[in-house]
């Protein structure tokens, strides 16, 4: 049994510390006590410790001017992405060492060398070239997880031409806003792929998407279904052009550190998708560099991000962090949680996986379903574990470790944005004893901190809005162009600020998340985090997960909650989840109802739908529900809750 299953006293933020195992820290990456110190005294240029990580064509004159209005990170520098992320593991005597190790949907395995990688890059970006594709175009990625994403991304980056990765499951109406909106003229995409279980058509979808462009979109198609689709006169053949060019050899064009590398819509779980784009030397740099230092990456791990390369977390620890440091990256088609074939359990055993980074709701999903004994699948090879993406509480903390982590290895709770390009706030895991359900501080060489409506700091122990109050070589290019609009001096860091739309709460310098700004229920005239509520919930025995909204038709706070496989009796639980948060937080701000749905609807990306919730808890009708990636469960729910009206 973990630690600690008694309920209530694992849901306060006053959580024990934990150091990390010492057989850690003796091949950790990063383990000087003074980084921190170092990295305050020395910006803006402790960052040269990142851009270090990297080969640079031209070094960069400085590490951050404010110059022409926005903030521009190693200027004067010149990096090559393409050679960084292949082409220098393979001149430094690693080709042979496996970059890329792909997992099919129906089992299928395999594995691209960095020799490998290098040859496939420079033919798909040899038959990009020969389509037109140069410098500065936008080429849009209507793919899933296939080795074929990767591989183009990268050619695209060689070429210096910024991909544009649409998450595969999207509508056309959302694949043509995205191209669109990208001025994008040029599409890669499939025929198909396999989605839990079944083939999906991707097609049709990109014909739409088409139809509704006025542009000429020049479009390739990867088989993936059939390895030799039909191509009509709208497609060149992925395979063709690649057998085509197989041998060529693409010079890998110079960018500046400041050109944009890629475009990328955020996966907001409200309102219209929003455009970030990342430079190539700081957010390459950036995403080396924490890669390194939170997730303790090494050459010879086997190394598993579980997000879909459609989302950041995909395009910074799946792709370009990992591969920078030339290590092998476990690419996934099925998500994490998906456990046909006793995934990803028998995927950890059979590839040796050394660190595992996935989503909180992830994890809670494994823990719904239940881990299988050690001795049927053996997890002894993870040495680290991360989760990103959502508030993770205390009990699935401690369930992950315990499971997947033998008890002992050390997990890291990563926040961070699209917009950010990688981690800010997190432990580093060799230094910073964890505190489950707290993010941790900054890294080193972020500044944050938790601030009031007027962007005023509050004390210590008070909720706010998360603010980072010193820019950094991994923000979007907007922060940095908004940067100088708000009169903000690089080097004066009270001047500048970065609200980041969260809230939290630092306790002894540790950063706790609470959840969206939005996410809160007004109560005797403050506001508390829904995640606050979330939290104290799925502390109890039986419950894996909660979401709390705040619902103002019935001037009401209704909790949805899933349980474990034990399916505790729904009045005796609302009595106990009542008295748990009455007792640990407020009576005012305990809920009304209480509703038990066997899941609660979760974005692609792995974040729970709250809007959908209050949508149907407030009887207003939910609307789309193409953004999510369990719509099956939308049905119960309102079934659910109509019956406990
Ligand atoms: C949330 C994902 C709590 C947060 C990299 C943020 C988190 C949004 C955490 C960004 C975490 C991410 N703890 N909340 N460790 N990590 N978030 O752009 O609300 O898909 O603003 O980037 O996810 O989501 P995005």
């Amino acid at each position: 049994m973990s630690r600690g299953d008694s309920e209530g006293e694992r849901s306060s933020r006053s959580e024990e510390r934990y150091p990390p195992p010492d057989w850690f820290v003796e091949t950790a990456n990063v383990t000087d006590p003074d980084i921190g110190t170092r990295f305050e005294r020395e910006w803006p240029d402790c960052w040269t410790n990142a851009a270090d990580l990297l080969d640079w064509e031209q070094p960069y004159d400085e590490v951050l001017t404010a110059a022409d209005d926005r903030l521009t990170w190693f200027p004067g520098g010149q990096v090559k992405p393409s050679v960084n992320c292949v082409d220098r593991h393979v001149s430094a005597g690693r080709k042979n060492a496996i970059a890329l190790r792909w997992i099919g949907a129906a089992g299928e395995r395999r594995s691209l060398t960095y020799l490998d990688l290098q040859y496939e890059v420079e033919a798909v970006a040899a038959g990009l070239r020969s389509l037109g594709v140069g410098p500065g175009d936008v080429v849009t990625l209507f793919m899933p997880n296939v080795p074929e994403l990767p591989v183009t991304m990268l050619a695209c980056a060689r070429l210096g031409a910024l991909h544009n990765v649409v998450y595969a499951g999207f509508s056309a109406d959302e694949l043509a806003d995205r191209m669109a909106s990208a001025d994008s003229e040029y599409l890669v995409t499939c025929d198909g792929y396999y989605r839990r279980g079944s083939a999906v058509g991707q097609r049709n979808t990109a014909d739409s998407a088409r139809l509704r462009i006025d542009a000429d979109v020049t479009a390739v198609l990867v088989g993936r279904l059939d390895d030799d689709p039909k191509l009509g006169r709208d497609y060149h053949g992925y395979g063709a052009l690649r057998n085509e060019f197989a041998g060529a050899t693409v010079e890998p064009v110079a960018r500046e550190a400041d050109a944009p590398l890629f475009v990328l819509y955020t996966s907001g779980t409200t309102g219209e998708p929003d455009q970030v784009t990342h430079s190539t030397g700081g957010y390459l740099s950036y995403a080396a560099w924490t890669s390194m230092a939170v997730l303790d990456i090494k050459p010879g791990d086997t190394y598993w991000c579980a997000a879909d390369i459609g989302w950041i977390t995909g395009h910074t620890y799946g792709v370009y962090g990992p591969l920078a440091l030339g290590t092998t990256t476990l690419l996934h088609e099925s998500p994490a949680d998906h456990q046909a074939g006793g995934h990803p359990w028998a995927s950890i055993e059979r590839e040796s996986v050394d660190v595992f980074y996935t989503a909180p709701t992830a994890v809670r999903s494994m823990r719904q379903r239940g881990a299988p004994p050690t001795d049927e699948h053996d997890r002894s090879s993870i040495r680290l574990l991360g989760t990103v993406g959502e508030p993770m509480d205390p009990t699935t903390w401690h369930w992950y470790r315990e499971e997947l982590g033998g008890g002992e290895a050390p997990v890291v709770d990563t926040w961070w944005q699209t917009e950010t390009g990688g981690i800010v706030v997190a432990t580093l895991p060799a230094l910073d004893p964890m505190q489950p359900g707290t993010a941790g501080p900054g890294v080193p060489g972020i500044s944050t901190s938790v601030v009031d409506a007027d962007g005023d700091p509050v004390d210590g122990g008070e909720e706010g809005t998360l603010a980072v109050s010193r820019p950094w070589p991994g923000m979007c290019r907007r922060l940095a162009a908004e940067a100088r609009e708000a009169g903000a001096e690089p080097d004066s860091p009270k001047a500048w600020q970065y609200l980041t739309g969260d809230r939290a709460v630092r306790d002894d310098d540790y950063v706790t998340l609470l959840g969206r700004d939005a996410d809160t229920i007004e109560t005797d005239g403050n506001a508390v985090g829904t995640a606050v509520v979330e939290r104290i919930i799925s502390s109890l025995n039986g419950v894996t997960e909660a979401g709390v909204v705040p619902v103002p038709e019935g001037k009401e706070v209704v909790a949805y909650v899933s349980c474990d496989r034990s399916r505790p009796d729904v009045t005796v639980l609302a009595e106990r989840v009542r008295a748990q948060v009455a007792e640990q937080l407020s009576p005012s701000v305990c809920p009304d109802r209480i509703i038990v749905v066997p899941e609660l609807p979760k974005t692609h990306s792995g974040k729970v739908m709250r809007r959908l919730l209050a949508d149907v808890a407030g009887d207003r009708g939910y609307g789309d529900t193409s953004a999510l990636r369990n719509p099956e469960v939308v049905g119960e729910i309102e079934t659910v809750t109509r019956e406990q009206e």
